[in-house]
């Protein structure tokens, strides 16, 4: 496996919060990773670090091997091109309907400018999720897990190399937050993207990823396959896994 995204000895403060401390982390080509730990722990502020949105204060991303830092703005806009970024609330745009909340990064990120090209576009995402012919439903309209798909089907319309899921099923119930799980894994093998997700379904986590990165305060705590992490044997690691599957429990 070749790694695509490196971060080295990356660090980030908002005043003297110091949310990010020296993470070092590789991410492989085509594997599916997952990022856990507590809340408030820095986990979208890595994400932001990735794709060139906020400015670490120290460290580099790497992304095949070229430092996002020293890129011109054209170089950085092509790596900002390979990312697709599905947020933590779906984000979409309530005024616009799903045709258009789709269309919309064909437009602004790669300057698709054909009606047709565009209507081709969105109906092929669409019939990827399973949702084909929605497009002039708004999003009120839309139930909450059919609001996730949508999303996720605007992050893949640019057609992106790696694809960053941010509380992917936060929100939903376990039966839909499964059909989003499984959609995660159809990203992963069926497009051949590398997925990075933040999730708080840490069963989800350790039965979908290649790998499972712990974060806390700031730092990778343990990293590895999921039985490695599994069998950590550090104190924090061990009892969040442990609460995260007794939780779940009979649910
Ligand atoms: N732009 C920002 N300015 C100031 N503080 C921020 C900013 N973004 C995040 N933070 C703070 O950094 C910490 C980590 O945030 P975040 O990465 O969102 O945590 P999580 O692990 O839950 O995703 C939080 O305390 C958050 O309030
Ligand atoms: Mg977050």
């Amino acid at each position: 496996m070749s790694t695509l995204i490196e971060l080295q000895e990356l660090s980030k403060a908002f005043g003297d919060l110091h949310v990010l401390r020296g993470v070092d982390l590789s991410f492989a080509d085509r594997e599916v990773t997952s990022l856990i730990g507590q809340s408030g722990t820095g986990k979208s502020v890595l994400f932001k670090c990735m794709m060139g949105l906020i400015e670490p204060d120290q460290g580099r991303v790497l992304y095949e091997g070229k430092d996002l830092h020293e890129l011109d703005e054209d170089s950085l806009a092509e790596v900002r091109r390979s990312f697709g970024y599905a947020f933590q609330d779906d984000a979409l745009f309530d005024s616009m309907n799903v045709g258009e909340n789709i269309a919309f990064p064909l437009r602004e990120v790669l300057g698709m400018r054909k009606r047709r090209q565009l209507r081709e576009r969105v109906a092929e995402m669409l019939d990827w999720i399973e949702l084909p012919g929605i497009e002039k439903k708004l999003p009120s309209e839309l139930s909450g897990g059919m609001r996730k798909r949508v999303g996720i089907a605007r992050a893949l319309a640019i057609k992106p190399k790696v694809l960053l899921f941010d509380e992917p099923t936060s929100g939903l119930d376990p039966v839909l937050g499964q059909t989003i799980n499984d959609l995660v894994l159809r990203v992963n093998k069926e497009l051949g993207l590398t997925c990075i997700l933040i999730t708080h379904d840490i069963p989800a986590a350790f039965r979908i990823s290649d790998r499972v990165v712990f974060l806390h305060e700031g730092e990778v705590i343990a990293q590895g396959a999921p039985a490695k992490v599994m069998r950590s044997d550090h104190d924090m690691v061990r009892r969040f896994i442990e609460n995260s599957f007794s939780s779940t429990e009979g649910a």
